[in-house]
C-alpha cells in the first residue's frame, strides 16, 4: 500500500538568552573594534547564555512554544531531533534530556550532529518521515551554546559567534504544501576548516591540549568564506530548479545568518533582492543551527511570511555541510484524518485486515512469554539464591 502526505510547519518557538553582548564589550575584550566587526560581518551584537544555562535548557521554552502554537501536547510527538553541536554532554544524547524535560512519550529522538546546517538537514529528514505517513508529528530544534567553545581571546572567532535556539513542529498533511525540495550536502575534504580538535575520540584530554586550547573552536576563515557563498549559491539553484521554480517565484529566502558579506556575495549571484531575504545577524550573530529556525520565527512572528508564500531555507556549516529546502508555507491546520484512497483494491484491504489480525495474534503470544518468563524468574531466583547460600555455608 502507498499513501503520500504533505508536510506542515504547524508550530514554531523561538528562545534567545537574557545576556546580549556587544560590539563595544568584544573591543574592552581583544584588539578589535565595533566599526571592524559591523563591516566585516553585519554583527551589532550577539546574546550569550548563562554559565549554567545549558543547550537543552535554551531548546525547552522554543520546543514548547512550537508544540503549542501546533495545538498538540508533548505526548502528541512521535520523534524528536535536536540539531546542535554544543550538546549539555558528549553522552548521553541531548535529545533525550530534551525528551524527559518536555514529558513526551518514550518516542524516538536522536541529536543531529551537520555544524550549522543541523536544522535544515533535520526538517528534511522530519518531512521525509511524514510525507511518508509514517509519523504524524516531529519536533525538530536547532539549539546552540556556541559560547561555551569560544576562545574569548581569539579575535578572529569570537565576534562572530552567540546562542540561542529555534524549534518547529513538522505535521503531516492531506493538502499540498510543504516541502517542495531539498538539497543536502557535504564536503569532507574541508573537515579542518572549522574544528574543535580536542573533544572526541580523536584526541585525548591531556594538560597540554588544555593548554593550546584545543577544547575551543578553531576557523580557518577565509575557506570558509569561500566554501560558504559557492555552496550556498550552488545549492540555491540546484533547490529552486529541482522544486520546477525560478528565483522569482521565491517569496523569502533564509539564509544561515554567519556573515553579511556571504549573504550579499549569494544574493548579487543570485540576482536576488536583499528585501526578501530574512536578515536578523546584527542581533543574533552566528547561532549555528539556531540560525534559520531565529530566522523563519521572527519573519512568521512579525507577519513577513504569508499562507501560500515559498521559502527557501539555505545553511552551511561545520564539515563542511551545506542544506537548503524549499518550502510552500501553508499553515492551515494540519489533518488528523489518514487519507482515503478512492481506488484501495478489496484483495488488498482484505491482505492489510488478516496482516492487522496475524500481527495482533503475534503480540500477544510476545506478551504472554514475557509474563510467563517473569513469572518463572520471579520464582527461580529466590531459589538460585537460596542454593548459592548454602553452598557458601556448606563451604563448596
Ligand atoms: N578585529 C579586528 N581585526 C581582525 C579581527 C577582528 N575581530 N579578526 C581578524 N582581524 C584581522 C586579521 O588578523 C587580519 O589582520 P592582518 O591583515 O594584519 O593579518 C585582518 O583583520 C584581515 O583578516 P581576514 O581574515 O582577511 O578578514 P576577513 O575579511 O576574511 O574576515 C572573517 C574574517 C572571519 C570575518 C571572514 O573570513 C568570515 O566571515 N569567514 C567565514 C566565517 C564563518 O562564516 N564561519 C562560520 C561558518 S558556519
Amino acid at each position: 500500500m502507498s499513501t503520500y502526505y504533505y508536510s506542515r510547519i504547524s508550530g514554531w518557538g523561538m528562545y534567545a538568552p537574557e545576556r546580549v553582548l556587544t560590539n563595544a564589550e568584544l573591543a574592552a575584550m581583544v584588539d578589535t573594534s565595533d566599526e571592524w566587526i559591523r563591516s566585516r560581518t553585519g554583527i551589532s551584537e550577539r546574546r550569550i547564555a548563562a554559565a549554567n544555562e545549558t543547550t537543552v535548557d535554551m531548546s525547552l521554552p522554543a520546543a514548547r512554544a512550537a508544540i503549542a502554537r501546533a495545538g498538540i501536547t508533548p505526548a502528541d510527538l512521535d520523534l524528536i531531533i535536536l540539531a546542535t553541536s554544543s550538546p549539555d554532554y558528549v553522552c548521553p544524547p541531548a535529545s533525550s534530556l530534551l525528551q524527559d524535560r518536555l514529558g513526551a512519550g518514550k518516542i524516538g529522538a536522536f541529536t543531529l550532529v551537520a555544524g550549522c546546517s543541523g536544522f535544515v538537514y533535520g526538517l528534511a529528514v522530519a518531512a521525509q518521515f511524514v510525507q511518508t505517513g509514517m509519523l504524524r508529528h516531529v519536533l525538530v530544534v536547532g539549539a546552540e551554546k556556541v559560547s561555551y567553545a569560544v576562545d574569548w581571546e581569539d579575535r578572529n572567532t569570537n565576534v562572530l559567534f552567540g546562542d540561542g535556539a529555534g524549534a518547529v513542529v513538522v505535521s503531516r498533511s492531506d493538502t499540498p504544501g510543504g516541502l517542495q525540495s531539498m538539497v543536502l550536502g557535504s564536503d569532507g575534504a574541508d573537515w579542518d576548516a572549522l574544528i574543535v580538535p580536542g573533544i572526541g575520540s580523536a584526541q585525548s584530554i591531556t594538560h597540554e591540549g588544555l593548554d593550546r586550547k584545543d577544547h575551543k573552536l578553531k576557523m580557518d576563515g577565509k575557506r570558509v568564506f569561500k566554501f560558504a557563498t559557492r555552496a550556498m549559491t550552488d545549492a540555491v539553484v540546484q533547490m529552486v530548479s529541482n522544486a520546477g521554480l525560478s528565483m522569482a517565484d521565491i517569496d523569502w529566502l533564509l539564509p544561515h545568518q554567519a556573515n553579511d558579506r556571504i549573504i550579499d556575495l549569494a544574493l548579487r549571484r543570485l540576482g536576488f533582492p536583499r528585501e526578501k531575504t530574512v536578515i536578523n545577524l546584527d542581533r543574533y550573530g552566528n547561532t549555528s543551527a539556531a540560525s534559520v529556525p531565529l530566522a523563519l520565527c521572527e519573519a512568521l512572528d512579525d507577519g513577513r511570511i504569508q499562507p501560500g508564500d515559498t521559502l527557501c531555507m539555505i545553511a552551511f556549516g561545520a564539515g563542511l555541510t551545506y542544506a537548503g529546502c524549499v518550502w510552500e508555507w501553508q499553515p492551515e491546520r494540519v489533518s488528523e484524518e489518514p487519507i482515503l484512497i478512492s481506488n484501495w483494491p478489496v484483495p488488498e484491504s482484505l491482505q492489510s485486515a488478516a496482516q492487522q489480525v496475524r500481527s495482533g495474534m503475534w503480540r500477544m503470544q510476545v506478551q504472554a512469554r514475557a509474563k510467563a518468563s517473569d513469572a518463572a524468574m520471579a520464582v527461580m531466583l529466590p531459589l538460585y539464591a537460596f542454593r548459592k547460600g548454602v553452598k557458601k555455608r556448606l563451604g563448596r
